[in-house]
């Protein structure tokens, strides 16, 4: 039934038409934001008299009883062409005609903009605190296993030894960059459409600021036109959780490498593992490679935004609504990658001996060679070609560099002295600030601390 608009049409809305149009099957998901909205612009038409106070408490009220009962079950909401049309509904059967007085001074498009905002401002909000538990958890598991050696990769190429949890805090910022990301973006966010009207405002004297205050918000858009076709903030939005898909996806990467026999770094928990139907060996790494899998959907959902927007007069068009599924699809997925990597990581056993191993002849260690004839005066350039002579000769003869005697080590250079040649001591002698000796991990620890 065309609810809201019926008197300018003489018949119902064909079938496969109503289908195409309705919204209600996912808008419905901002009932709460919906109704929230609505008891703050119903409070503010009655404190500036533009509806009659007892009206205004009416519908206040009755809202409020019925975000009662939606929340506990008590009550459905019913089918409708969208969500805003469905509460309006609910109003008019839970008090009759006077419900027909809360769209005063209110279009849907500055509506559904401000349900929108209040959504993504709350899942902000809570994927913020998300990323600040799997966070927590990359500290701890950081801080347990310091002395832990692994080899560092460049090209995945073993390249310089480094500390395991120098490599998991490289994460730990990655992340704390998403949570400031997601704060930026929170401001603009957290700016009012309503009181815009369908595109250019209204006649009545309404007050913006008093609707922003009761909502939450920490100002007022200033052009209705802009604030009914703005969707910059979901953009912005989709792009810092893209960012995040694109942080999950890498160390889902690592984990699902570390995890084969090949590697064999890690020993991922059974509670978060699954089996294979055919394989009764296997135990495969799902969430790593879902986290990596699931980061395509999120970078199509912000594509598909832009592609949406990039066409459109001002300043509502209905292409708008297609603004809401990939958001919120975005939003559960990142919100259900989050938890699991974060279990994923703190459950893991890391196989400490078998990444110190890894370490050993490996020529890993070639760089300290290189600066230890350096600090014997030998230009830099010169020493790297000299030890990666060494190099070849070693991998032609079957050995490696830490096998090397001091005899040989003298025939290069008389002066130079190479006395722990283990990876301990490589990852040591790094320790520039940000590098992997263990006091500038622990210093990193401890900052990364401070940001929780
Ligand atoms: N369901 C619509 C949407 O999500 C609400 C706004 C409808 N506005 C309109 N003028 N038809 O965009």
């Amino acid at each position: 039934m065309r609810t809201l608009y019926s008197g300018r049409f003489e018949v119902e809305l064909k079938e496969a038409i109503r289908r195409l149009n309705d919204s209600f099957p996912f808008d419905r998901r901002l009932w709460q934001e919906d109704i929230d909205g609505s008891i703050a612009h119903a409070t503010m038409l009655g404190e500036t008299e533009i509806i009659r106070s007892e009206d205004s408490l009416k519908i206040v009220e009755a809202l409020k009883s019925l975000k009662a009962d939606l929340a506990s079950g008590r009550a459905q909401v019913p089918d409708s062409e969208d969500i805003h049309t469905a509460i309006e509904q609910m109003l008019k059967a839970s008090i009759g005609e006077v419900a027909g007085k809360l769209h005063t001074a209110r279009s849907r498009n500055d509506q559904v903009a401000t349900d929108l905002r209040l959504h993504v401002r709350a899942a902000i909000d809570h994927i913020q605190s998300q990323i600040k538990a799997f966070q927590k958890t990359i500290t701890d598991v950081a801080e347990r296993e310091i002395d832990t050696v692994m080899p560092g990769y460049t090209h995945l190429q073993r390249a310089q030894p480094v500390r395991l949890s120098h490599h998991l805090l490289a994460y730990f910022w990655m992340l704390e960059r998403d949570r400031e990301r997601l704060q930026d973006a929170r401001k603009r966010v957290n700016q009012l459409p309503l009181g815009s009207g369908a595109l250019a405002g209204t006649g009545f004297n309404i007050n913006r600021r008093r609707v922003a205050e009761l909502l939450g918000f920490e100002g007022v858009c200033p052009n209705s036109l802009d604030a009914v076709s703005d969707r910059d903030f979901a953009l912005e939005f989709l792009s810092s959780l893209s960012i995040i898909a694109v942080h999950l996806s890498r160390l889902g990467e690592e984990i699902v490498l570390w995890n084969s026999r090949e590697f064999g770094f890690i020993d991922l928990d059974d509670s978060v593992a699954t089996g294979s139907s055919m394989m009764p060996q296997k135990k495969n790494p799902d969430v790593a490679e879902l986290a990596r899998g699931k980061a395509g959907r999120v970078f199509g959902h912000l594509m598909a935004l832009l592609t949406t927007v990039k066409g459109l007069p001002l300043s509502y068009n209905k292409d708008m609504q297609e603004d809401k599924e990939g958001l919120f699809d975005a939003i559960d997925t990142i919100s259900l990658l989050l938890p699991a990597l974060s279990e994923t990581l703190s459950t893991a056993k890391f196989q400490r001996e078998r990444m110190e191993q890894a370490c050993h002849g490996d020529f890993s260690t070639a760089t300290d060679l290189a600066d230890a004839l350096v600090r014997q005066g030998v230009p830099f350039r010169e020493a790297h070609s000299i030890v990666a002579k060494l190099v070849r000769s070693c991998l032609e003869s079957g050995r490696v560099l830490e096998d090397l005697t001091d005899d040989e080590l003298k025939a290069i250079n008389p002066a130079v002295t190479w006395p722990e040649r283990n990876a301990l001591a490589s990852v040591e002698q790094r320790d520039s600030q940000g590098g992997s000796s263990k006091q500038r991990v622990q210093e990193q620890l401890a900052e990364a601390r401070k940001r929780l």
